[in-house]
């Protein structure tokens, strides 16, 4: 059966398999720290704006080119007759590979913190820093040793990936989202009712709602931008793949529409629950992003939380839940390329991508206080220089290999292959693109133009931008 396309099982379970993609550690981890950075209810205003006008356009495009090919990332321009067109596919395809490096360790930490807090919750609170370097090969005399725990927990995060993957589309993938996602709702709502009951958290929900707009520079609206691209999935070969399982009688616009818009709820009620119950139980000085954050800071929000250790476990399940939808995401777009580009059985692409996927990450774990593992950078503000191996992968990803797929997409679609193409794929079966118009406008101008002021300040400011 490795000829034969796999199908989407349902619309729904399509859906939800592509919002598990979107809703991932950016949602939970990154968005509550970067919205309040951003300046709480402006930085929600502009997000929205970039989600509708950019990221919505994107994820259209995306599908319909996976659609319309039925082939995965690097295949899919040569299907299209642009053969030239593929060095997108590939930096996409080699992104999602390293993010799936660095995010199958990430998820393997969540997973330690479940289990952290379900068996040992008062060590956590008795020191979470120390837990977490601990956890990362690191102790409070300085010594450094192999971060055996949270390489552990990663193995088996990475296990849990291939088991699913292994089983295919519609009979693994599809399956876990269905349960996955409706579960992910579910806790969300148990937590945000938490958070906005605690006494204190209305300070935090008045800066999440009223606008500051004192907080807001250039760099708010690109810290907007990278974040929803990534949230979304965008520029990481995912969604083309995606689409490539995707029924012709599909309504395209309709099925982004949703999943921005559960997407972007998740990102919003995360940060209805982050902020507020920071501001409760630390006060607003203590909000912060990052790792960091939401493993050390977060203990002392469920330390002195009533029921906290409770809602601890239940917030940890809510992100292994959301790294897993999204990391089987981006194995599987990889999968599929290999077997389709070099014809390698499910089972051995699977198992073999997931394993290398491992090693790798272990220097982003390695990197993070045990070793000093080392990438190489050049930019205009600093030269050349040597970033930590884990910031460097994320930078590389987030900040170059992101924006170029997404730009070569975007030129591709708007310039190539024409968004008259993308409309005719999208209005088969009777469905009507009601604002076709709008969408050639949005991918042949204001598209690229946003993504190359990204990928111009990356170069000129290096890694100083968060
Ligand atoms: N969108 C996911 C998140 O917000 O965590 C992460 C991600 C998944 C990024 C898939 C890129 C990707 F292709």
């Amino acid at each position: 059966m490795e000829n034969e396309r796999a199908q989407w099982g349902s619309k729904i379970g399509f859906i939800l398999a592509a919002a598990g993609s979107a809703v991932g550690l950016g949602n939970i981890w990154k968005f509550p720290g970067r919205a309040y950075e951003g300046g709480g209810g402006c930085f929600l205003l502009i997000y929205l704006f970039i989600v509708i006008f950019l990221g919505v356009p994107m994820m259209i495009t995306e599908l319909s080119i996976g659609r319309a090919s039925q082939t995965n990332i690097v295949g899919v321009f040569d299907k299209l007759g642009h053969r030239r067109f593929s060095w997108a596919g590939w930096v996409g395809v080699i992104g999602a590979f390293i993010i799936t490096c660095y995010y199958g360790h990430v998820g393997g930490w969540v997973l330690r913190y479940v289990v952290g807090y379900a068996s040992e919750a008062p060590k956590i609170y008795d020191d979470s820093l120390g837990y977490f370097y601990n956890m990362l090969g690191y102790n409070a005399d300085g010594k450094t040793f192999f971060p055996w725990v949270a390489v552990l927990f990663a193995a088996v995060f990475m296990l849990i990936n291939a088991v699913v993957i292994i089983r295919g589309v519609e009979g693994g993938i599809e399956k876990f989202n269905k349960f996955g996602m409706p579960a992910l709702f579910f806790m969300l709502l148990v937590l945000l009712v938490r958070s906005v009951t605690l006494d204190g958290s209305a300070a935090g929900i008045h800066y999440m709602i009223y606008p500051d707009w004192s907080k807001v520079t250039f760099d708010t609206f690109l810290a907007a931008l990278g974040q929803a691209f990534y949230s979304l999935s965008i520029g990481m070969a995912i969604l083309i793949t995606y689409g490539s399982y995707l029924p012709k009688t599909e309504n395209i616009p309709k099925n982004t529409a949703l999943i921005c818009a559960m997407d972007t709820l998740v990102a919003m009620l995360a940060g209805f629950i982050i902020v507020p119950a920071v501001f409760a139980t630390l006060g607003e000085q203590e909000v912060g992003k990052g790792g960091g954050f939401a493993f050390v800071s977060l203990a002392k929000v469920f330390e002195q939380m009533p029921g906290g250790t409770v809602f601890a476990v239940v917030f940890y399940l809510l992100l292994l839940f959301a790294a897993l939808t999204s990391s089987m995401s981006l194995i599987e777009s990889i999968v599929a390329f290999l077997t389709e580009h070099f014809s390698w059985s499910r089972k051995g692409a699977t198992i073999g991508v997931c394993a290398v996927m491992f090693l790798i990450g272990c220097l982003y774990t390695c990197s993070q206080a045990a070793f000093p593992i080392k990438g190489v950078w050049l930019d205009a503000a600093n030269g050349v220089t040597f970033p930590a191996f884990c910031d460097f992968m994320e930078f590389l990803t987030d900040r170059i290999m992101i924006p170029v797929c997404a730009l070569g997409c975007c030129i591709f679609a708007g310039w190539v292959w024409k968004p008259e193409k993308i409309i005719a794929e999208i209005e088969q079966d009777g469905v009507r693109f009601r604002l076709a118009k709008v969408y050639s406008v949005l991918i042949k101008y204001i598209a690229p133009l946003a993504i190359l002021a990204i990928l111009i300040i990356s170069f000129v400011t290096g890694m100083t931008l968060s």
